[in-house]
């Protein structure tokens, strides 16, 4: 019998302003129907994450795609990666920079390569040999970046304690699903955090950290901090707890306080397993969320 659909998005976690939250959840909405669009007529769990993250990284509200963060240097450096749950197989890129959409490329590296990650100047090149058409950089930045990154550097000395504060942006975005044939799997995409140093990777693309899939446990997606989420390997924690039994909504909340504990982290996550149990948590002020299932379909700011 055929398993009941499920698709759960995050558009970031910090404290999204009150003007901004129309745009986080109206990006989250689209994104979760963009992505079930093709989860209710059958489509793969793996092509609706893509979808739904390419509708988040083509929407400049979110760090991810187009009106990314800029790093030091005032350029756009693009981290992705997605992994199927059903074979365990992934694609990542990592510090690309003329990619309008990284997870695109990803797919490409899931579904055609033997390899795992390519990073830089050869995934870009890995891209357009897989029929990906690369953009300049600064197609890629908008001015609503250009001038937070001005004010950043500006006033460096005020805002290096509070660069990494849960109030502070972080709008990764990500999707994990569960299709039809009960396969599971996820992606996660963003542009980092601001002024980072050219050529930071952040937990996003990394196996595990900011993204991780696999039928026998769960579907992660996290968000936020990215170094104190990869130093616990998060998702794969999380996923892992989920496999021997804990239900996830319950792992979400408890990852949230394993990462403030253990390392003073701050972010979000989204977690999902092969029977369509899923659970949302952050510990920061607000989490941009959407999930749509056969019965019920929500978004919101707060959980
Ligand atoms: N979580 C996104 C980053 O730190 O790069």
């Amino acid at each position: 019998m055929p398993t009941n659909p499920v698709l759960v998005v995050h558009g970031g976690a910090w404290a999204i302003p009150d003007e901004m939250v129309e745009a986080h959840l109206n990006g989250v909405r689209n994104a979760t129907a963009a992505g079930w669009r093709l989860l209710e007529r059958g489509g793969s769990a793996l092509d609706a994450v893509e979808e739904a993250v390419v509708v988040m990284e083509d929407d400049e509200t979110f760090d991810a795609g187009r009106g990314s963060f800029l790093n030091r240097d005032g350029k756009v450096q693009l981290d992705a990666f997605i992994m199927d749950g059903a074979t365990l197989r992934g694609g990542g890129v990592g510090c690309v920079e003329r990619l309008r959409n990284p997870v695109r490329a990803a797919r490409k590296i899931l579904s055609d390569s033997t390899h795992v990650y390519f990073v830089a100047e050869g995934a870009e090149r890995f891209a357009e040999e897989h029929g990906i058409a690369l953009c300049r950089n600064e197609d890629l930045i908008i001015p609503r970046e250009i001038e937070r990154l001005r004010e950043y550097q500006s006033h460096m000395e005020e805002h290096r304690a509070d660069l990494f504060a849960p109030t502070i942006s972080h709008d990764t975005v990500g999707a994990v699903a569960l299709d039809r044939d009960g396969k599971i799997a996820a992606s996660t995409s963003t542009g980092g955090t601001l002024n980072k140093d050219p050529g930071r990777l952040g937990d996003s693309s990394l196996i595990g950290c900011g993204c991780y899939a696999d039928n026998a446990s769960a579907a992660a997606s996290t968000t936020g901090w990215g170094e104190p989420i990869m130093k616990l390997v998060l998702a794969k924690w999380a996923a892992d707890r989920v496999g021997s039994g804990s239900l996830p909504e319950w792992v979400a909340k408890e990852a949230m306080n394993y990462l403030k504990q253990r390392v003073n982290g701050h972010g979000g996550i989204i977690l999902l397993d092969a029977e369509g149990r899923f659970g949302i948590a952050h510990n920061t002020p607000r989490m941009a969320w959407s999930f749509q299932t056969v019965h019920r379909k929500d978004a919101g700011i707060e959980k």
